[in-house]
């Protein structure tokens, strides 16, 4: 793909294989395409690890983060599961959500709790509303730990964002996700890996071996579930492009 920008002449010339356009450089296409790149490099670039959430880092892309921050405040889920703690940022950020909204609580699985993040998740003003599990987000013994500190009446939203091998996402949609009730959502993260496949810190394999592939197959078997573009509780535009680390990761169920 070649993009040439012409600032002063108000254009994006496109070509990618089919045939060469000029767009308008302020059109709807110009954007979506600039934004689809500046994304993905932001992605090869590590963009979204510059970021923390009341001291703690956070590896979210921050449009990524206010969408999932619109889905909780308008679905009020009681329990947000996430497969994926790293420093912990993520899990706070939701802690926070909940505690401004009044209610809530977070459950974060991890395969490895580092000493140092366990420690300062703990000492958070907001681990309040977190609980840790460390284990393999797959194993028996985790998925029965963690479905146990469910209450059968509570509302539960899913976010899946540990290994994003197609093989994991798998096993984790077919362990963890007939615990999202249902008007709730499942947020299958980083399915980004299949449109920067072939970039620079790729695997050869990303084209196929990614969240999408894992949850194309999730859904030709799970009518429960639909997927969706994440609703947008304001949107003033009405045809802004995504920028997002999760395409097609946003699933309703029904
Ligand atoms: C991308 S990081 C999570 C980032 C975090 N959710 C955030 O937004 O800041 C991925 C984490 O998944 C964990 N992980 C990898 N494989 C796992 C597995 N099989 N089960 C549970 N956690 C796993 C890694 O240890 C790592 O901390």
């Amino acid at each position: 793909m070649k993009l040439t920008i012409d600032t002063k002449g108000g254009t994006l010339s496109v070509e990618d294989g089919s045939c060469p356009r000029q767009l308008d450089l302020y059109s709807r296409e110009s954007f979506e395409q600039i934004a689809r790149l500046w994304t993905d490099i932001g992605w090869v670039r590590k963009y979204s690890y510059g970021f923390a959430w009341m001291g703690r880092p956070i590896i979210q892309l921050p449009d990524d983060m206010m969408r999932i921050q619109e889905t909780v405040f308008t679905t009020k889920p009681d329990v947000i599961v996430e497969t994926g703690v790293a420093h912990g940022g993520s899990l706070l950020y939701y802690a926070s959500l909940f505690e401004l909204m009044g209610n809530g609580r977070v459950i974060g699985i991890d395969i490895e709790i580092r000493p140092h993040n366990r420690t300062a998740i703990e000492a958070h003003p907001l681990f309040k509303r977190v609980t840790l599990v460390e284990g393999n987000a797959v194993a028996a013994e985790t998925v029965a730990m963690v479905k146990s500190m469910i209450k059968p009446d509570e509302k539960v939203m899913l976010i899946l964002d540990s290994n994003h091998s197609k093989d994991h996402v798998a096993k984790e949609l077919a362990a963890y996700a007939d615990l999202v009730t249902p008007g709730c959502y499942l947020l299958v993260q980083d399915g980004i890996m299949h449109y920067v496949a072939g970039m620079p810190r790729t695997g050869d394999d990303w084209s196929w071996n990614n969240p999408i592939s894992a949850t194309e197959e999730f859904l030709a078997k799970h009518t429960e579930f639909e997927p969706v573009r994440v609703p947008r509780p304001f949107d003033e535009t009405q045809d802004t492009p995504d920028c997002t680390h999760h395409p097609k990761g946003w699933l309703r169920r029904k």
